[in-house]
């Protein structure tokens, strides 16, 4: 096939903060081809992106969009050209309404009026692309959940004008049904002749709509072919030097004594009535729509939300404990959450990775009250070098890191705690493969001294591989529960769409 001139060409890109983190990247890119970008966390996906669309200066190198010198000093620079990105923290505005976070820079006028009307119709018109009927474009952003802001940032960026986008982790916090709009409009956006580059740590999804692949390790690209036969255990091998293996035959963990009880737990419609026995030693899994209630779940356990109903029990050698009604009696209890949300409640992004992990039990960096700097360095230190954290020391603020390696740190956070209950929302959401194996050897480790975890998770395999049993809710219900052996992807997906019907029929009549 003759090859036509890239659309954009990188030439030799190199980028340094204190260390150096692009060094040397040519790449070119062609009309009508999806480009899959992949790397392990902090390997250079977003700061190459961000690059290209003007949010971040390169040290060294250049660029030429359609032949011609490119060096954008603006997203806005980029943009007026025709190149955008999605990104991977989203980049709306939360304080302005969907309709003007769309249309931002290009907001309809007259003799300098603002046009609500016009306003409203054009965002409802590219609202409807991706499908997003039921989002008001005069609602603020901020009231919306985070996969519907991804949405919307998506949506600002499906434009006729594009010749170049970038979509960095778009489906990191999409249901399944939002990302196939998305893929859809990929299809659509390549076939018009766009160039597109599409950043995920999920292989199937790149190697379902990515015809080319291009690999970055600490900085420097290091493959670049065609998508086409290339294997899952290939890109693995090829994003982290080393092949992984699944354990999904292992067998079930025994289990010991309870150690966490549920009975009838119950706040409005989101968690209806859940009753459930959580062993010490114990990985139990929760599968489920988005907007099941699994999420609500761990927050009522957390004492996050109060539960209308029910109850929840701790049992040390199956003595009740005291309850608790906040997130810091739970901790006191040795329950941690890592959340869904690490932006928003989890992470204290200014400061740096030593407080974000130690802050969860600063007794056990302290004596007679008094901190003990140097000990608290080195656990965390130990913390991070387990985790393989990628960052320049433990000061480094969390800000300054890699998406994937934030989450990193707020797992490092629970590990520090030593918590008896492990609540997890979502905790490879970001994560790249070589370091979810990681996170996954600590769970096991964690199981193996009789901790209890109950853990969320959209990721089928994830869940099948990792847990002794998987409850599934819909509509608010743990619906069924499945001992390991027991199930198929086919079974829990039933499970979780059972309830689903009579959901909708009680919203339409309520
Ligand atoms: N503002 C900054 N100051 C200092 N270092 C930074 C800054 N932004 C990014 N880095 C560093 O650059 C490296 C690459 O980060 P980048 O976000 O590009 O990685 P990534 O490949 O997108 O990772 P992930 O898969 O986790 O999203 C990381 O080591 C990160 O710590
Ligand atoms: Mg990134």
């Amino acid at each position: 096939m003759a090859q036509h001139p890239p659309v954009l060409s990188l030439q030799g890109i190199g980028k340094e903060y204190a260390a150096t983190v692009l060094d040397g990247v040519s790449l070119d890119l062609h009309a009508g081809q999806v480009l899959a970008l992949t790397g392990e966390n902090g390997a250079g996906k977003s700061t190459l992106s961000k690059i290209v669309c003007g949010l971040v200066a390169p040290t060294r190198g250049s660029m030429q969009l359609g032949g011609q010198p490119f060096a954008p000093r603006s997203r806005r620079e980029a943009e007026a050209q025709g190149v955008r990105m999605v990104m991977q923290e989203l980049g709306l505005v939360s304080t302005l309404t969907v309709a003007e976070n769309l249309l931002l820079g290009r907001l309809p006028h007259r003799a300098g009026w603002l046009q609500r009307g016009r306003l409203r119709a054009l965002a409802e018109r590219q609202l409807a692309r991706i499908g997003l009927t039921d989002v008001d474009p005069d609602m603020p952003v901020s009231r919306l959940g985070i996969g519907h802001q991804q949405m919307v940032e998506i949506a600002r960026n499906l434009q006729d004008d594009t010749r170049v986008l970038i979509l960095d982790e778009p489906t990191a916090m999409l249901t399944a049904r939002e990302s196939e709009r998305l893929f859809a409009q990929i299809a659509q956006l390549s076939a018009a002749g766009v160039a597109l580059v599409y950043v995920s740590h999920r292989l199937e999804e790149l190697r379902r709509i990515c015809d080319r692949v291009a690999v970055l390790r600490d900085g420097r690209l290091v493959d670049d072919r065609p998508m086409a036969g290339v294997s899952e255990a290939d890109l693995v091998q090829r994003m982290i030097g080393r092949a992984l293996d699944d354990d999904e035959d292992r067998p079930r963990r025994p289990a010991g004594p309870v150690k966490l009880r549920l009975r009838n737990l119950s706040r409005g419609t989101a968690v209806r009535d859940v009753s459930l026995d959580l062993h010490a030693g114990e990985v139990f899994g929760i599968a489920g729509l988005v907007g099941s209630g699994r999420t609500e779940l761990l927050r009522l356990i957390y004492g996050a939300d109060q539960a209308e109903q029910g109850s929840v029990e701790l049992l040390e050698n199956g003595q009740p404990q005291p309850p608790w009604s906040s997130p810091i009696e739970a901790v006191r209890r040795r329950i941690g959450l890592v959340s869904e949300d690490r932006k928003s409640e989890g992470l204290l992004l200014p400061q740096p990775i030593r407080v974000n992990t130690t802050l969860s039990d600063l007794q056990a960096v302290a004596s007679g009250g008094w901190l003990q700097p140097a000990k608290e360095t080195d656990i965390v230190r130990g913390l991070v070098r387990k985790l393989r954290v990628r960052c320049r020391d433990e000061e480094q603020p969390v800000a300054a890191l890699s998406g994937g390696n934030q989450q990193k740190v707020v797992f490092a956070r629970w590990l520090h705690r030593d918590c008896e209950v492990l609540l997890l929302d979502e905790p490879t959401r970001g994560v790249d493969v070589g370091a979810r194996a990681d996170l996954y050897a600590e769970l096991e480790r964690m199981a193996a001294d009789g901790r209890a975890l109950l853990m969320v998770s959209s990721d089928l395999r994830e869940l099948m591989a990792m847990c002794d049993r998987i409850g599934v809710m819909s509509g608010g219900r743990l619906v069924q529960v499945f001992e390991r052996g027991a199930w198929t992807e086919q079974s829990l997906l039933a499970a979780a769409f059972s309830g689903v019907s009579e959901q909708r029929s009680e919203e339409t009549s309520a």
